[in-house]
């Protein structure tokens, strides 16, 4: 066969000419769960079927101008278009960085060395498995979470070690609950608050009981930061770095996209103590470039306009959250609402697992949501609703969805 025709097939989905198998690391990783509901949406909307999607939590309203405009005067700066040889991020971009964690959480953060400039937080929660996890070496991690911890710990060979959040417990860990083997053989712990799926917040007392747990057990502590900044009733999420002691063992990520509405940019940090921040440095600059330094300029005109910007963001989600804990209370669902992050985690209904249930909100009602059995074993018995909603009229929306439930379901708790 001709090259040109060995590419054009392959590049339809067909067999490659010799058939390589991927990695068996990569056989052991299911598929990334977002990309199945997206095709799932897909399919219903080609079918003709209108649907209220509460599924992906990606923001729907677009970058603030004075991002946008940063990001066009950068680009034009040909200083901006080599690689950013700093390894770490500008000088520039790592010093705004620092006077916001002073700004926002009283915390001294030192710019040379740390403060690591990441492409999403994504990327560095995974680099810091990388950084750290050797075949073997176990992995504390939530259950339900966000899938990247437990996915990389299996990529490295490593093994995750769930620890349940209970609602009893306001979905935190108990981490005397974790037996003393694991304890002992566990090198990374993983947290995040605001948490998703479950929109929990962690106190700094359980902040502080985890730091202690840490320097005892000689383990890092990552702690994913991602929603800090989505927050509701004038509640101000701490970052874990407030705690004494904390820098030591922990690192925490940080991101644009949820704050600034910049998922498609690409661009967050992760801030810590100088050595773990050096792991995560040297498998980054083995890996990735670094991020484009005009978007690295961008972000710091996004950190500038914070205290402006923020209080909007939060007021539009606060009315998102409300509309629709109001109105599913209005049909008699047991619903709390969330203290921060823009996702509701709402109980299934008597007689319903997770997946049948949002399988039935979707068929019966056109409303998707994820199943919180996607986030884990501990997810069962839940669904998340996003509220980043894609339609024009946001509360319109919420309200439509909620009447389409009431019109064609009857469920009981
Ligand atoms: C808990 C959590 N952490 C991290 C991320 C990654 O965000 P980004 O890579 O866009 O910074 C997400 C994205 O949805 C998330 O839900």
């Amino acid at each position: 066969m001709r090259p040109v025709a060995i590419l054009w097939r392959t590049c339809q989905g067909g067999p490659t000419r010799m058939g390589v198998p991927v990695a068996q690391r990569l056989q052991r990783i299911p598929p990334y769960p977002f990309r199945e509901v997206a095709m799932l949406k897909k399919q219903l909307v080609a079918e003709g079927k209108h649907i209220y999607d509460f599924g992906i939590g990606d923001p729907d309203m677009p970058t603030p101008r004075f991002v946008i405009d940063a990001l066009y005067e950068a680009a034009q700066d040909p200083a901006t278009h080599q690689y950013d040889e700093s390894g770490y991020g500008i000088q520039e971009y790592k010093q705004a960085i620092a006077d916001f964690a002073k700004d926002r959480f009283g915390v001294d953060v030192n710019p040379d060395g740390e403060i690591q400039s990441c492409i999403g937080s994504k990327e560095a929660l995974a680099h810091i498995v990388w950084s750290y996890v050797d075949p073997g070496d176990v992995v504390l991690v939530p259950d339900p979470a966000y899938s990247v911890y437990k996915v990389q710990t299996m990529w490295c060979g490593g093994a995750p070690f769930p620890m349940p959040l209970d609602p009893q417990r306001g979905f935190l860990p108990d981490l005397e609950a974790i037996p003393l083997g694991v304890r002992r053989q566990a090198k990374l712990l993983f947290l995040n608050y605001p948490n998703n799926p479950t929109g929990a917040v962690a106190t700094r007392e359980f902040l502080a009981e985890a730091v202690e747990f840490a320097h005892k057990w000689g383990l890092i502590i990552c702690h994913d930061a991602a929603y800090c900044e989505v927050a509701y009733d004038g509640f101000e999420p701490p970052s874990i770095l407030e705690i004494d002691g904390a820098k030591q063992v922990a690192i925490e990520f940080h991101s644009f996209s949820k704050t600034f509405n910049m998922t498609g940019w690409r661009v967050g940090w992760a801030m810590g103590g100088k050595e773990i921040i050096e792991a995560l440095s040297r498998t980054k600059s083995n890996v990735d470039s670094g991020t484009f330094m005009a978007i690295q300029r961008a972000a710091i005109a996004a950190l500038a306009h914070y205290r402006e910007w923020i209080p909007g963001l939060r007021a539009e989600y606060q009315r998102r959250r409300d509309a629709l804990v109001d109105g599913l209370r209005s049909l008699g669902w047991p619903v709390e609402p969330p203290k921060a992050t823009f996702y509701v985690w709402t109980p299934v209904a008597r007689g319903y697992t997770s997946i049948e249930f949002s399988k039935t909100l979707l068929e019966q009602a056109g409303v998707l949501t994820i199943a919180g059995s996607a986030y884990g074993d501990y997810g069962e018995g839940y669904v998340r609703w996003s509220l980043t909603i894609q339609a024009a009229d946001k509360l319109g929306t919420i309200q439509a969805a909620v009447g389409a439930i009431r019109e064609k379901l009857r469920l009981s708790w």
